[in-house]
């Protein structure tokens, strides 16, 4: 069961995932690298569905261990309550290691984000490297970070070794301890009891391995606690950019676009305006040529038009109509963009000529 939840957890988590990168604003990608958001989709996923197949473990242990202690209660409330100290003697031990794997859990979270991120620049720019030559210096810059990610997992793995056996002796101590409190606590009846001092220690021997399964879930928890954190906030939709969309569906052009007194800066605030105060009319049927230094702002101009961007004060307008009031989709669908950076498509021709448009 757990590993039925735990794949269907981590599926849904990853539609999720898949669904805020298609749909979130172009400005999303200019301060998140797309290393980091495959980062998120594949390890730190993985991950967060691991914790959370872990949680439904410990809930599961817990009822357990609550059910054998009405049990031990029953038989002896003195023994039971000597054994609750001592096991929480043991538990408390264990959060030496919980904190370190948790440290450990965050070293791992920040060295694979940055090899994922490290592999990604190194194919797109892979002819770049290849024209000057600098594969040795590239080799060396991904080897370290394979082998600083190698460590972490590493120490991450050592640290929930330990445990078990720690654990183990742990529990063989404290069962003496209590065979030892059983001796004193009965020293009279130790004759006549010692039957029913053997079936609770016998429960008792049950118990420990079921708090061992406990203290390795909790240390795994919290080692995937960075984690859990990183995919929560990459699937908060309210703190990134989503355009609100019209709802008026968008059929054709009939007289023209207009600009009016559009101000637009990139980012969230305190940079320049990249436009300022842009006043323009552009009949249909006609053909516009935006001509200017570099860097001053017409491919910016020519972005808001599909809408990749809204300006910051003013508005555009298609036929009288706010380009906001309309229905983007439709509006998108009606356009052709050629772009200064061609893309394709790992696929065939025919696919690539009629991306968005299977009709033709
Ligand atoms: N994604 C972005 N984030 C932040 N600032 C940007 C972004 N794109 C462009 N800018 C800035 O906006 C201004 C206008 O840039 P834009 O790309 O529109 O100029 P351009 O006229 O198209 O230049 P070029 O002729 O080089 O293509 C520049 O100052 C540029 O640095
Ligand atoms: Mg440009």
């Amino acid at each position: 069961m757990g590993t039925a939840l735990g794949q269907s957890i981590s599926r849904t988590l990853r539609y999720d995932g898949v669904n805020v990168f298609l749909n979130v604003d172009i400005d999303y990608y200019s301060n998140n690298k797309i290393g980091d958001i495959m980062n998120k989709i594949n390890a730190e996923m993985a991950r967060t569905s691991g914790a959370i197949r872990s949680f439904s473990q410990l809930v599961v242990a817990g009822i357990t261990i609550l059910f054998f202690i009405a049990i031990l209660t029953s038989i002896s409330w003195q023994l039971t309550l000597t054994s609750t100290v001592v096991l929480g003697l043991v538990v408390s031990v264990n959060q030496v290691f919980i904190k370190r794997a948790k440290m450990f859990g965050q070293q791992l979270t920040s060295d694979s984000r940055a090899l994922t991120n490290k592999l990604i620049e190194t194919l797109s720019g892979i002819n770049l490297i290849k024209t000057v030559a600098t594969e040795d210096l590239e080799f060396k810059r991904l080897k370290d970070l394979i082998y600083a990610r190698e460590r972490s997992e590493f120490k991450s793995q050592a640290n929930s070794a330990i445990i078990a056996p720690i654990n183990e002796t742990a529990g063989i101590m404290a069962l003496l301890l209590i065979v030892l409190a059983a001796r004193y606590l009965f020293v009279e009846q130790i004759e006549a009891l010692s039957a029913v001092i053997l079936t609770y220690l016998l429960l008792l021997f049950r118990l420990l391995p079921v708090v061992g399964t406990v203290n390795n879930i909790r240390s795994g928890l919290s080692n995937k606690s960075a984690s859990i954190l990183v995919v929560s906030d990459y699937l908060d939709r309210s703190n990134k950019p989503f355009m609100k969309n019209g709802s008026i569906p968008f059929e054709k052009l009939k007289n023209g676009i207009k600009f009016e007194a559009v101000d637009f800066r990139y980012g969230s605030g305190n940079q320049d305006l990249a436009l300022e105060n842009i006043d323009l009319w552009i009949p249909r049927g006609k053909t516009v040529a935006l001509v200017g230094t570099s860097g001053a702002g017409k491919s910016t101009l020519a972005d808001l038009i599909p809408r990749f961007y809204d300006p910051c004060n003013g508005r555009i307008k298609f036929d009288d109509e706010d380009l906001r009031n309309y229905d983007l989709k439709t509006v998108r669908r009606r356009m052709g963009i050629v772009s200064q950076d061609t893309f394709l498509f790992n696929n065939s021709v025919l696919y690539n000529l009629t991306y968005g448009c299977e009709w033709a």
